[in-house]
């Protein structure tokens, strides 16, 4: 099937090929993102390949639509950058890519912890400078403190039963309540609680409505004066004005995060020759207790592989008529 597939790096292509060598669908690659005026790109695909920062909005889809596109394969498990109801107002499928090794981004959020925690990075300029100096570099132990996980899921899960590894107290948040996070000594407890209680606090539920700026000034007031918050899920989980302004009184002790609400015109690029004009983003990497990685908590030979294979699966399983077993929710 004619595929073109956007945002594709060189990563991106070497892996879909290797995935795609049985299959043997015709694959466009595009280094431009999908947007309304990028989606002419796409003309005489029935298949559109997306990831994280396109923009697969009702006019993007519109174009696509008329152009014969049927599907949009997102390599991605989140699909918050598509406009699920128009996709299917124009009748076109939308898949996305379920299960990839959650163990990828529940590591990275423990490995953004310990950075964050221990000064891991700032410690490391330092002596590439010669500065042996651990003046600024204290951190405190997990162990024995509180991990507060929103969002129980799989991802959430793996996150919780590392941190209950280290000895900390684990406690939950999720609409559905998990036996496997359970099992792995998770607690659940109200959102207030979890935030009044926890030491750390690391987002894992995925970008919705009712999610959006789930982290804001009022949950940031509410939670324990010093607390570390993670975010390996999606950007517009945390109203990041509020963040900076708690980093600033102290109120909020450390932040790490892999995704930022303003991402999309930034991330996945190199650059460093440029002048960049977010301003929110350079204050803060100028906070000494703020860690900011470029959406990479996924990107692992295991995950990117198991992405690729999927994306590939969901494509020819499409072509042939058959159940799309990575079908989003109906909107
Ligand atoms: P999942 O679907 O297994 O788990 C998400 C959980 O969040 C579910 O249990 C759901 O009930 C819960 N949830 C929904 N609304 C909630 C709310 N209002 N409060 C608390 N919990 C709520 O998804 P999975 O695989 O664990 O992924 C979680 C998120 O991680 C994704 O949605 C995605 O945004 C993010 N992600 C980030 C990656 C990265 O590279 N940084 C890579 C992969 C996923």
């Amino acid at each position: 099937m004619k595929t073109a597939v956007f945002s594709a790096r060189r990563y991106d292509r070497t892996m879909l090929e290797r995935a795609n060598a049985g299959a043997g669908h015709e694959l466009r690659f595009f280094e431009d993102r999908l947007t309304a005026d990028s989606a002419s790109l796409a003309k005489g695909c029935e298949a559109v390949c997306v990831f994280v920062n396109d923009s697969v909005d009702a006019a993007a889809l519109a174009i696509l639509a008329a152009q014969g596109t049927r599907l949009v394969a997102t390599r991605s498990t989140g699909y918050n950058q598509i406009d699920v109801a128009a996709a299917e107002r124009h009748g076109i499928a939308v898949v996305r890519v379920t299960d990839y090794s959650p163990h990828s981004v529940a590591e990275f959020a423990v490995g953004l912890l310990l950075a964050v925690n221990r000064k891991i990075a700032r410690a490391s300029a330092r002596t590439r400078d010669g500065n042996f100096d651990l003046e600024g570099l204290m951190g405190f132990d997990l162990h024995g403190k509180t991990v507060g996980v929103i969002g129980t899921g799989k991802i959430g899960t793996i996150f919780a039963r590392i941190m209950a590894g280290f000895g900390c107290t684990v406690v939950g948040h999720d609409p559905y309540r998990s036996a496997a996070f359970e099992e792995a000594g998770g607690r659940y407890v109200s959102v207030d609680e979890l935030l009044s209680c926890s030491d750390v606090v690391s987002l894992h539920c995925p970008l919705t409505d009712a999610t959006r700026y789930i982290v804001n000034a009022d949950a940031l007031a509410r939670a324990k004066r010093g607390s570390i918050l993670v975010n390996t899920s999606r950007g517009g989980l945390v109203d990041t004005e509020a963040a900076i302004a708690a980093l600033k009184t102290g109120q909020l002790g450390g932040l790490a995060i892999d995704v930022y609400e303003q991402e999309a015109n930034l991330f996945f690029q190199d650059l460093s020759s440029t002048i960049i004009c977010d301003d929110v983003i350079q204050r803060l990497v100028s906070f000494p207790n703020v860690i900011v990685t470029g959406h990479q908590a996924f990107f692992t030979v295991e995950a990117i592989g198991q992405i690729m294979q999927t994306t590939i699966d969901s494509i020819s399983a499409f072509e042939r008529g058959e159940e799309l077993v990575n079908r989003v929710p109906r909107a």
